[in-house]
C-alpha cells in the first residue's frame, strides 16, 4: 500500500461533541488523512443545518493538521468509491452501539465489498456522551460546556 490512505469518519454530528473529537484525534494518529464526512441521517430530525455542522466541525478540528471536513449526500458507500477510499471509522461507546454499528458495517461492505470499518473506543469519560443527550441537557437549561467543543457551546448560548 503506497498511496496516501484517507480514512473517512462519517456521521450526522448534530452537534459535534467532545466524544467525536476524541475519536477524530485517535484516528488522526492512525491514518495519514482523516476525512470527517457530515451528512443527513434520514431517521433523525437535525437541530443544526448541514452547513452549520460542517462549520462547527471545521472550527473544532482546526489544530489537527491531517483532518479535513466535508459534507456529502447519498450513499456513504458511493462516496467512498468516488474519493477512492475504503476505510470507515466509527466510534463504539458501549455494547448498546454494537448492533446498529455491526449492521451498518456489513451493509456498507455489501454495497462496496472493499470497505473496511475500523471501530475506535473513545476515552471512558465519553462513553455516556451523545449528541442527543447534549441537545436534551441544553434544552432543559443544563450545562454543556464540558461536553462539547467551545464553539458548539457558544452556538447553544446564542
Ligand atoms: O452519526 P450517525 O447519525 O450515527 O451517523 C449515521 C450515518 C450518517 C453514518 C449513516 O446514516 C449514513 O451512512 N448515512 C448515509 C446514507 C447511507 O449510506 N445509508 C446506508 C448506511 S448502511
Amino acid at each position: 500500500m503506497n498511496k496516501k490512505v484517507s480514512a473517512v469518519y462519517p456521521g450526522s454530528f448534530d452537534p459535534p461533541t467532545n466524544g467525536h473529537l476524541d475519536i477524530i484525534t485517535r484516528a488522526s494518529r492512525l491514518f495519514p488523512e482523516i476525512i470527517v464526512a457530515v451528512t443527513e441521517n434520514s431517521v433523525k430530525n437535525h437541530m443544526f443545518s448541514l452547513e452549520k455542522r460542517v462549520e462547527l466541525l471545521k472550527k473544532s478540528v482546526s489544530d489537527i493538521k491531517n483532518v479535513k471536513v466535508i459534507s456529502f449526500s447519498g450513499l456513504l458507500a458511493d462516496y467512498l468509491e468516488k474519493i477512492d477510499s475504503f476505510i470507515l471509522i466509527r466510534g463504539l461507546r458501549a455494547l448498546s452501539d454494537f448492533e446498529y454499528e455491526f449492521q451498518m458495517a456489513l451493509m456498507n461492505r455489501k454495497l462496496n465489498k472493499n470497505i473496511e470499518t475500523v471501530f475506535l473506543m473513545p476515552d471512558q469519560d465519553y462513553t455516556f456522551l451523545s449528541s442527543s443527550m447534549v441537545k436534551e441537557i441544553a434544552a432543559l437549561g443544563g450545562k454543556i460546556e464540558e461536553l462539547v467543543p467551545e464553539c458548539v457551546a457558544d452556538e447553544f448560548n446564542k
